[in-house]
């Protein structure tokens, strides 16, 4: 769980995640709230390859989902943050406030499932990640998912968000390498069926 300081982030704070080997990053909020910051190209090779029915799990302030609305693609985001989820309904995104290991609607019927900005690390357990996808799509489903581009195993590290106002509690991330998207998808009973790099990040497709 990423605390309320992430809500804080996304309504303007300044917040960067530090990581427990003591390596600090900055949160890209910017970049998930889309917009002018939106990483364009990879949204849109994002939003390609989604072909039906989608259901994005962590999906933020729900760029993605809004998008594809737009679009005529019917899509549901959910994710446990209040914040995000009124933040995405602002924009137009439908969007349950729900954990996604949780019942959610259409379980077993969905066409794609979204993984996007590092979200297969969710809980600090990408096969249970996966294996959750797996559960929520159709039988010719695909799992559109991001990986670490740079091939690097499974780096599952306690992380914790800050501010210069606050420090929010630990929690389990994993960051995932491409490397791992055969072996880890086989697990969770799909199939690497494409690898999609787009600028310095990539993207897997994992067909149920
Ligand atoms: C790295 S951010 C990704 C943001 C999002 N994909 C976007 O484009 O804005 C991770 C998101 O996952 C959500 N999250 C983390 N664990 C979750 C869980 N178990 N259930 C639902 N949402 C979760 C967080 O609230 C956060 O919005």
């Amino acid at each position: 769980m990423l605390g309320n300081l992430y809500d804080r982030a996304l309504d303007g704070e300044r917040c960067w995640v530090r990581n427990d080997d003591g390596e600090v990053r900055k949160l890209p909020v910017r970049r998930w709230l889309g917009g002018r910051h939106a990483d364009a190209r990879f949204d849109r090779a994002v939003l390609e390859l989604c072909a039906g029915p989608t259901i994005d799990l962590g999906c933020g302030p729900g760029r993605l989902v809004a998008e594809l609305n737009r679009r005529g693609i019917p899509a549901l985001g959910v994710d446990q943050s209040a914040t995000a989820i009124g933040l995405a309904r602002g924009i137009g995104a439908p969007a349950l406030c729900r954990d996604v290991f949780e019942p959610l609607p259409g379980a077993g019927r969905w066409a794609t499932v979204l993984l996007a900005d590092g979200n297969i690390g969710l809980g600090g357990d990408p096969l249970r990640v996966l294996r959750r996808a797996a559960d929520l799509l159709g039988r010719r489903g695909r799992c559109v998912a991001e990986f670490d581009a740079t091939a690097m195993g499974i780096r599952n590290r306690w992380v914790r968000l800050e501010s210069s106002r606050a420090i929010g509690p630990w929690f389990r991330w994993a960051s995932v390498g491409i490397d791992c998207a055969a072996v880890l998808a086989a697990e969770a009973s799909l199939k690497l069926t494409e690898i999609h790099p787009i600028g310095d990040r990539v993207i897997a497709s994992l067909t149920a």
